[in-house]
């Protein structure tokens, strides 16, 4: 099943051709540098930004080998999570490009993207090394999806069953990371700035609290806590010095993920977990990773992770992976005209 799918949830313009669960193309067009000088999504400039790129980001994700939609079975778009006003724009392409070309249409949840994006295969999977990419899934497992908007441990039953296990409270990890760089002068988005800056530093130079810690058994996230400690860390230390800088960017950090790990080895001692699969923008961490894949082998689970970090930040290819499954169960859109945008959908719901 070869998919064409677009993703406008929030500040990247994306559009994939899948074929199952391999990845054709996948273009994306961030719009993170014009966001910056706000220090976060302005919803009315990403609305207008994506109807400006949309045509060519699909352009190119068709190419020449996929003109007019020749060779294309079936079109996917994000429904939600994510902003209204940028989720409309993609949706509207994609019943245009349904309706035009007489494709029928799978609405996707992009938070079922992140968890499924660990599926994804490359073009040329004979030139990646990876063993997971071979194995089966097994069931159930438990999925960490970690972004700038979520931050989730979802139990998958199996493929399409998702049970959100623990969820933020307030911020959401990487909303936690981009602030704190923020607060550091580090710009935006910023985990990933943070966490070249935090390779240098000493974790335990400075001494933050570790967020929900003893509280573990609440399954529940908390990131706000931590920023505010930081803020006063920070306004204690003035002037900050590029040192003072390194140190405090390596211990938020620390902080940060500690509680991470809490919550993960807490579900896995609850339930029994065959794999653990670790999505979305700050699964681009190598850190993060590192300490994750030392509690999957503690464990003695499979950790999978996008075969590539460009799968891991928001992208079409993940979509068009949802996609693929969804049309396996026959959940293709029966009236186009009833399909809207649904900016709080969770991921135990269906679009
Ligand atoms: O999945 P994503 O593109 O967008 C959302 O749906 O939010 O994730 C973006 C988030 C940002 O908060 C960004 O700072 C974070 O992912 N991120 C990272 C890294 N690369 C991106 N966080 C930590 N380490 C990284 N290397």
């Amino acid at each position: 099943m070869r998919i064409l799918s677009i993703d406008t949830s929030c500040d990247e313009t994306a559009a994939a051709v899948t074929e199952d669960t391999k990845v054709l193309s996948n273009i994306v067009w961030s719009q993170a540098s014009l966001h910056a000088r706000w220090g976060g999504v302005f919803p009315s400039l990403a609305q207008r930004e994506h109807k400006t790129r949309i045509d060519f980001v699909i352009k190119r994700a068709l190419g020449s080998k996929f003109r007019n939609l020749k060779g294309i079975d079936a079109i996917a778009v994000t429904v939600g999570p994510g902003l209204a006003v940028a989720l409309e724009v993609g949706i509207a392409k994609a019943k245009h490009l349904s309706k035009t070309y007489k494709k029928p249409l799978l609405c996707v949840n992009h938070i079922e993207g992140h968890i499924l994006s660990v599926l994804a295969k490359p073009k040329n999977i004979k030139n990646k090394k990876s063993k997971s990419l071979d194995k089966p899934p097994a069931f159930p497992t438990l999925a960490f999806v970690a972004s700038g908007g979520t931050t989730e441990l979802i139990i998958v039953k199996e493929v399409g069953k998702y049970k959100v296990v623990a969820q933020t409270m307030d911020d959401a990890l990487g909303e936690a990371l981009d602030k704190a760089a923020r607060m550091l002068g580090l710009g935006y988005p910023g985990g990933a700035v943070l966490e070249k800056i935090a390779k240098n530093g000493n974790p335990d130079s400075y001494l933050l609290p570790v967020p929900m810690s003893g509280q573990e058994d609440r399954l529940k996230f908390s990131y706000s806590g931590l920023k505010t400690a930081l803020y006063r860390l920070i306004e204690k230390e003035k002037p900050l010095t590029r040192e003072k800088i390194i140190n405090l960017a390596a211990s938020y950090q620390n902080a940060a993920f500690q509680h991470a790990e809490r919550l993960i080895k807490r579900v896995l001692s609850d339930f029994q977990i065959k794999e653990l699969w670790f999505s979305g923008g700050v699964s681009a961490n190598t850190e993060l990773r590192k300490r994750i894949r030392k509690i999957c082998r503690e464990n003695e689970i499979l950790l999978r992770l996008p075969y590539s970090k460009k799968l891991c930040t928001d992208n079409a290819a993940m979509i068009g992976v949802a996609a693929f499954f969804k049309s396996l169960r026959g959940e293709f859109t029966k009236d186009l005209d009833t399909v809207e945008r649904v900016p709080r959908l969770s991921v135990e719901e269906y679009p």
